[in-house]
Formats: structure tokens, sequence, C-alpha cells
């Protein structure tokens, strides 16, 4: 299987499922100590805290910490958007050191008309928060680019199709990613890890650190926002996200447990799919053939030559969210994701669901396209390309409103 590695450069992605080699993938159900897992206090206690550490030490980092201020301004109060159907708020949320470095991000929330307090959405875009709706009243954030074709005001809009979200009594907050980490590999130096290193130790790259940490950060502290606000059921909360932002919404489920409900985009390799699979994007190819590796902590970049060297595979990252609701998305024509790679982690984590007397995915074949399977964890491969449209969120907010007994 290295073999196959080193001999690929220039790389090429394997498309073909014959020429998959076979491999193992690290056993869920015994603690690294040969315990078996076979409660859930095993597993909450002991096993799910080891898998936890070891995702934090090889792929995404350790948590970032806290800063000494948070403050909150309110920029837009409450303005009725979408025929009624819900109000718009702005708040700039800054965060500070004694010392007096600070950042800020633009929080753009969204409260349905019909429901108070709300569950809610959390997820961030992948340019400003301009891009959800062209209403100009809407505060550019990620604001380190001028405007663009790829970040002009609602060009993103139908990935958020706030009319379905409101209608269904759900608020939707949204931040920049980039106003936690600027996404490029230059980004360290315009992130939230400014309020905790020196110019210098970032343009050196701190190890245990990641772009994928931050974004994880930043929704972490979206949901401190929500927990302030009547208007919102800050207890009844899904992270959502598309892509490598579905990497994000992940591993943020895995962290931070107040998400009760996780929705994983099309994210691919380093997110949804098994590792060890190779097909498609592969970490070889993220982390040496592209400009991506920032996303991930740099000791993934010893394994990501032997894959089925690294203590961890993705499987054991979907089991982090049990007993919470997981529900993970693929699209028919997205392959560099590898849509049968996201569905086997999925059916692969089901023991640490069913623990908890959850019911997983019953069959290791993916279901027909546009074919919902599982409960908790569930999962749905729509037609069509690369992207989070609405038919996406129908299915997570079914599987939100059954997790919350809706
Ligand atoms: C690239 C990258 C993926 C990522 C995607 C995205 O395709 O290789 O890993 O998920 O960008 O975020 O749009």
């Amino acid at each position: 299987m290295t073999e196959y590695y080193r001999n690929q450069i220039p790389w090429s992605a394997n498309y073909d499922e014959k020429k998959i080699p076979p491999y193992t993938l690290p056993d869920l159900m015994t603690c690294a100590d040969g315990t078996p897992v076979n409660s859930k206090e095993v597993w909450m206690e002991k096993r799910r805290p080891e898998l936890l550490r070891l995702f934090r030490e090889y792929m995404y980092g350790e948590d970032v910490p806290m800063p000494d201020r948070v403050s909150y301004e309110i920029m837009e109060a409450g303005t009725s958007v979408f025929g009624g159907l819900g109000t718009r708020r702005q708040i700039r949320m800054t965060f500070s050191m004694n010392d007096g470095r600070s950042r800020s991000a633009m929080l753009l929330l969204y409260l349905p008309a019909n429901a108070s307090p709300a569950p809610v959405f959390v997820g961030l875009t992948f340019k400003g928060n301009q891009v959800v709706e062209a209403d100009p009243a809407v505060i550019p954030s990620g604001d380190h680019e001028p405007v663009n074709k790829d970040n002009a005001p609602g060009v993103h809009a139908h990935r958020f199709p706030l009319d379905l979200i409101l209608k269904r009594g759900y608020a939707y907050a949204i931040c920049s990613c980039n106003d936690f980490f600027f996404d490029t590999p230059s980004g360290w130096t315009n992130s939230i890890y400014t309020l905790f290193y020196s110019e210098e130790e970032l343009l050196a790259r701190p190890a245990d650190r990641s772009a994928i940490g931050a974004w994880s950060w930043g929704l972490s502290r979206m949901l401190d926002y929500l927990e302030t606000i009547p208007e919102v059921d800050a207890g009844r909360a899904a992270v959502v996200g598309h892509s490598r932002l579905g990497k994000t919404a992940l591993w943020t489920g895995a962290r931070d447990s107040r998400f009760q409900v996780v929705c994983c985009n099309d994210s691919g390799c380093g997110g949804a799919a098994l590792s060890r699979r190779l097909f498609g994007e592969t970490l070889f190819s993220m982390v040496r053939c592209s400009t991506l590796y920032f996303w991930f902590c740099k000791k993934l970049e010893d394994f990501c030559e032997n894959p089925e060297t690294l203590p961890v595979d993705q499987h054991e990252l979907h089991a982090l969210i049990a007993p919470r609701q997981l529900t993970v998305h693929s699209a028919t024509e997205d392959l560099w994701a590898d849509p049968t790679g996201e569905y086997l982690a999925e059916f692969e984590a089901g023991p640490a669901f069913a623990l908890f007397g959850e019911t997983p995915l019953a069959s290791s074949v993916p279901p027909p396209p546009d074919t919902p399977a599982g409960t908790n964890p569930a999962y749905y491969c729509r037609t069509g390309k690369h992207e989070i449209l609405a038919a996406d969120f129908q299915h997570y907010l079914d599987c939100a409103d059954r997790f919350f007994g809706r």
C-alpha cells in the first residue's frame, strides 16, 4: 500500500473500487489497554476520551484557549426578512486579551417568527456573511478580501435555504470561517491564533494547531453567544458544514458535546471518509500535493504516506458523536469526497451508537441515491454535485426534528 503513495508523484486520484488496496481499520470497540468496550460507561469514561485525544494529536490539533474577554455588540437589532418568516440580527463578537490584542467576528443570525425559543443551526460561510443574502444590509465579513465574484452578495444563497429553515421553526447562526482563520496557508497571522502567539511563532506555524481547529473554536464561540439570548434554545443546537466546513462540523461535534445534532455534508477526506480507503482525495494528496495541509496539525504529515499507521480512522470520529444525532451526506457526482468511504465510516461507527440504544446503519452497502438510511447515525446521498442544497437541509431538518422530538 505504501508503494501506491510513493509511486504516485505526480499524484492522480484512484476512482476504481477494484484498485483500492485491502485495509484493516483500527478497532473502535477496544481500548488502548485492551479493555473491551461493552458498556456506555466504558465508552464515555475511557474509550471516547482516548480517541478524542488521538484526533487532537494526529489530525486537528489542540483546542484553542479562551481569550481574556468576550464582548457582543448588536449591529442590527431585528429586521423582518423573507416576507415575515423571521428576523435578522447581526452581532459583532470581540475576543480580547488583557495586553490589548483583539479579534472580531460578525455573527449573522436569523430567528424564525413561528418558534421561540427556537432550535438553531450553527454554521460557517467559506467567504463573508454577505454571500448568504444579497441584501446590502448584511455586513460583509471575513473582510480581508475585496468583493469579487466568489464573495459577492448572495452568491451562496442557494447554500442557505433560509425560507425553508425559518418555516420549519429553526434559527440559523452564521459566521465567516475567515474571521477565525483566513483560509490560506499563510492565514496563521490573520487568525484567532494572533491572540495567543507572537507573529514569529505564527510564521513558523504552531505544530499542534490547525485551521480546522480555529474554525471549530469559532463555532463554539457562536454557541456561547446563542446561550445568552432568550430567542434561541441553545440546548437544541445543530452544527452544519459543507466540504472543508463539513470536516469542521464533524470535528466540532466531536469536541463540543453541547451540539446535539451534527450535519456533515460532502466532507470527504479528513472529514467523514475513511482515510485508509484509497479512493478520490487522500491524506497524501491533501498534505503533500496541495496547499491544504494547514487545515490539519503538523503531525498528520508524518502519517499521510502510510495512513495504515495512523492510530485512528474516521469511523472513530463519527463514533465520538454518539449518542447525539449524526447525519452524514454525500453527493453522487462528488467522487473526490468518496461517498462510499463516507458511508462505510458511518456504518463502522454503528457499535458506539448501539451502546446507547440508537439504531445505526444496518447494511455495509450504501443505499440508492436520494433514499435516507439509518436513524442515528443517518445517511443520505443526494443525486448531483458537490454542494449543500435545500434537498440536503430537508433531511437535516427531518433528523433534527426526530432527535428533538418535534
Ligand atoms: C477541495 C479539497 C477538499 C475540500 C474541498 C472544499 O476539493 O480537496 O478536501 O473538502 O476543497 O472544501 O471545497
